[in-house]
């Protein structure tokens, strides 16, 4: 039985840092083990320049705890009136590694989103031009489409007809919950690809609903059905290059997810390495955890793999914080409802 693992140091390739306060709280919970990460735009105002990026990556690269080396890879935020001049200059630069499409509405501040998908059209063949990829929240927002049928939905009337009329363009599927979204993913290997979450491998809408309503296991996308979260713990354990690790961790204060109208997001960053473990070694494919976590998604964006490495033991069990205390206010951690026995270190 394999108790100790090396792995290269992991990157997070979909990670909500935010900003002030609450970013110079949680960031050192994603620093500790992830060497990059791919920070999403979507502040309020959204980040859509690249002088909103430049600033934002100033104020990330402020806010590391003394000596961390950690490299946010930047982000834009899709708008019906980004300019593809400034997405080229942004990209050549190194400024930004990869522009984000929220359909409006569709999640947490993506009200600036995307309405009309032909309006983007001119940035997207010029990113499919440049190789910049495109990472895309893939859910409908029309109201008479079932939330828990928006992903599905999102890939036959939105993505699909998109890649064909930009066929170069390379997508990154963001935190995919369905088997529609592990089939699809895998239909283009190099051009497509999608990230899975911590949570949606460990959570089904089960345990969002049943026995009361559990705010803390409330995302976007919605976790689904027992089958769909089997079908994403099929993918991210099969060594297959086109899922890699995207947690998605997303920060709120507790009195705005403990709400009548709770906000959207599970922050996992602290013990995300732990629950991974825990969720691979269960499956048998330990083996895999390194692809999924430090090898694809470089892979994916044309980057070196990290030198620096990460250790897991596997012993008692881990003791973690339930919560992060922020100047912004306490940030509740995700509970993945089992123990977990796998300690990390450099
Ligand atoms: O649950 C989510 N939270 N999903 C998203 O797409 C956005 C995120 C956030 O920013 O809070
Ligand atoms: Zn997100």
């Amino acid at each position: 039985m394999t108790d100790i693992l090396t792995i290269p140091r992991p990157d997070d390739w979909h990670l909500h840092l935010r900003d002030g306060a609450m970013l110079q709280g949680i960031l050192p919970e994603t620093s500790r083990h992830f060497a990059r990460a791919i920070i999403m735009p979507n502040l309020v105002p959204p980040v859509v320049t690249a002088a909103d990026a430049a600033a934002y990556r100033d104020r990330i690269l402020a806010a590391r705890p003394k000596g961390s080396g950690f490299e946010p890879l930047m982000t834009l935020y899709l708008t019906e009136d980004t300019d593809p001049d400034d997405v080229r200059a942004a990209h050549a630069s190194g400024l930004v590694t990869a522009a984000k499409l929220y359909p409006a509405g569709a999640t947490t501040n993506s009200a600036s989103g995307v309405r009309n998908f032909d309006k983007v059209l001119p940035v997207l063949e010029a990113m499919a031009d440049i190789g910049m990829p495109m990472c895309v929240h893939g859910e409908v927002t029309d109201a008479d489409i079932d939330i828990f049928d928006r992903e599905a939905v999102f890939i036959d009337r939105v993505l699909d007809p998109l890649r064909r009329r930009v066929p170069d363009l390379r997508v990154v599927m963001e935190h995919i919950t369905t088997r529609d979204g592990v089939d699809y993913a895998a239909s283009a290997p190099g051009k497509l690809a999608a990230t899975i979450t911590t949570h949606h491998l460990i959570i089904n809408r089960n345990h969002l609903l049943v026995g009361g309503v559990k705010p803390h296991y409330y995302c976007l996308p919605v976790a689904k059905r027992e089958d769909h979260r089997l079908a994403l713990v099929a993918a991210a354990t099969s060594g297959n290059p086109s899922y890699f690790l995207g947690t998605d961790s997303a920060p709120h204060i507790d009195p705005l997810k403990e709400n009548a109208c709770g906000c959207a997001g599970v922050f996992s960053a602290t013990n995300t390495m732990a629950c991974l473990a825990e969720v691979f070694d269960a499956e048998g494919a330990l083996d895999k955890l390194e692809g999924f976590a430090s090898r694809h998604g470089p892979k994916f964006y044309g980057l070196p793999v990290n030198e620096a490495t990460l250790t897991l033991t596997k012993g008692d069990p881990v003791t973690y914080p339930d919560k992060i205390i922020t100047g912004d206010g306490p940030v509740t951690v995700f509970d993945p409802g089992f123990p977990l026995h796998w300690h990390v270190s450099d």
